[in-house]
C-alpha cells in the first residue's frame, strides 16, 4: 500500500479525477466513459433520474465500490491504493439511507466519527458542540439515534460526515478533503434545507470539495457552484447550475415535459 501524502500533490491537479470509468450493476450498464474532475472548493450538485447511477457513483468516488474500467485518482495517486483508513481522514460519505441498526445515542455517533483523529476529549466535545449547533440536533444528544424522525437523523448523519473531516484547529483547511452527499436533504423541513445548503456553502468556502445527490433541483441551484445532470449513461451537462439547467437538459434527463423561470439574479427554477 503507497503511503499517502496530499501535500505531494500537484498545486493544480484536481482533488478527484475519474478517467473513462465504467459502471456497471447486475446485468445494466449504468454509466460509460465518464470523465470527471473535481476541485477543492467545489460545491457539485448530481442530479439524474431514479436508478441512473448517482448513488452507484458516489460509491465508487468514495472507494466503497471497486471500479470495473478505468482510473480513479485522489489527491494525484490511485484511489485504490490508499488504505481506508488512510482516506478516513480525507474523505467522508453520507449514504442515501444512513441508518444503525443498533440504538447508539446521537452524541456517541458522533464520537465515532473522530475516533481516527489523535485530540483531547475536551477537544473533541468542543468539535461536536459546535457542528451540533450549526445543525441544530443540539437538543438529540442524548437521544437514541432510533428514535428519531427522519429528518432529525438526517441532520445526525450529515454532521457526523462533516465531523469526520473537520481538523483538530479551526484555523486549518479543509483543503484537500471530499464530502460525498446522497440526498442528504431529502427528509428535512424548509428551515433546515436552506440551514444545510448555507453550512455547505460555508464548507466549501473553507476548501472542502462537496459532492451532493439531490432531485431538489430548485432547493441546491441558487447554492452550489456546479451542476451534473446524469442521464444516457454518462454526463448530459456539467457547468454553472443557470447554463446546466435548460429545456433540453431536462428533457433528456426526465423524459418529460419541464419549463424554467429565470429570476433577477439570473437563478433558474424549474416547474412542472
Ligand atoms: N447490487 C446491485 N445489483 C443489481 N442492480 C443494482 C445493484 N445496485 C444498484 N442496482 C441497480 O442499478 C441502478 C442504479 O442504482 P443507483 O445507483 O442506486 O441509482 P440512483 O441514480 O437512483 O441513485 C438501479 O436500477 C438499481 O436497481
Ligand atoms: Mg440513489
Amino acid at each position: 500500500m503507497a503511503h499517502f501524502n496530499p501535500a505531494q500533490a500537484q498545486p493544480l491537479e484536481p482533488l478527484l479525477d475519474l478517467v473513462d470509468v465504467d459502471i456497471t450493476r447486475g446485468k445494466r450498464q449504468l454509466l460509460c466513459n465518464l470523465n470527471l474532475a473535481f476541485n477543492a472548493g467545489e460545491f457539485i450538485a448530481l442530479a439524474g433520474e431514479n436508478g441512473c447511477g448517482k448513488s452507484s457513483l458516489l460509491t465508487v468516488l468514495g472507494g466503497l465500490a471497486p471500479l470495473e474500467k478505468g482510473t480513479l485518482s485522489f489527491n494525484g495517486q490511485p484511489l485504490s491504493e490508499i488504505s481506508l483508513q488512510r482516506l478516513a481522514d480525507y474523505r467522508a460519505v453520507m449514504a442515501q439511507s444512513a441508518s444503525t441498526p443498533f440504538g447508539f445515542l446521537v452524541d456517541e455517533i458522533l464520537q465515532l466519527a473522530r475516533h481516527h483523529i489523535v485530540e483531547s476529549p475536551a477537544n473533541r466535545h468542543h468539535i461536536i458542540g459546535e457542528i451540533a449547533e450549526q445543525f441544530d440536533i443540539t437538543h438529540l444528544l442524548s437521544r437514541n439515534i432510533q428514535t428519531l424522525s427522519g429528518g432529525e437523523r438526517q441532520r445526525v448523519f450529515l454532521s457526523k460526515a462533516i465531523l469526520q473531516l473537520l481538523p483538530i484547529s479551526s484555523h486549518d483547511s479543509l483543503e484537500g478533503k471530499l464530502l460525498l452527499l446522497d440526498e442528504p436533504t431529502s427528509a428535512l423541513d424548509l428551515r433546515h434545507q436552506k440551514l444545510v445548503m448555507q453550512q455547505l456553502v460555508s464548507l466549501s468556502q473553507q476548501g472542502l470539495c462537496i459532492v451532493c445527490v439531490s432531485h431538489d433541483l430548485n432547493l441546491i441551484s441558487p447554492y452550489c457552484s456546479r451542476m451534473i445532470l446524469l442521464a444516457e449513461q454518462g454526463c448530459i451537462a456539467d457547468d454553472k447550475p443557470e447554463n446546466a439547467l435548460t429545456i433540453d437538459t431536462l428533457a433528456r434527463c426526465y423524459h418529460t415535459q419541464l419549463n424554467l423561470i429565470r429570476n433577477l439574479d439570473n437563478d433558474v427554477f424549474v416547474t412542472h
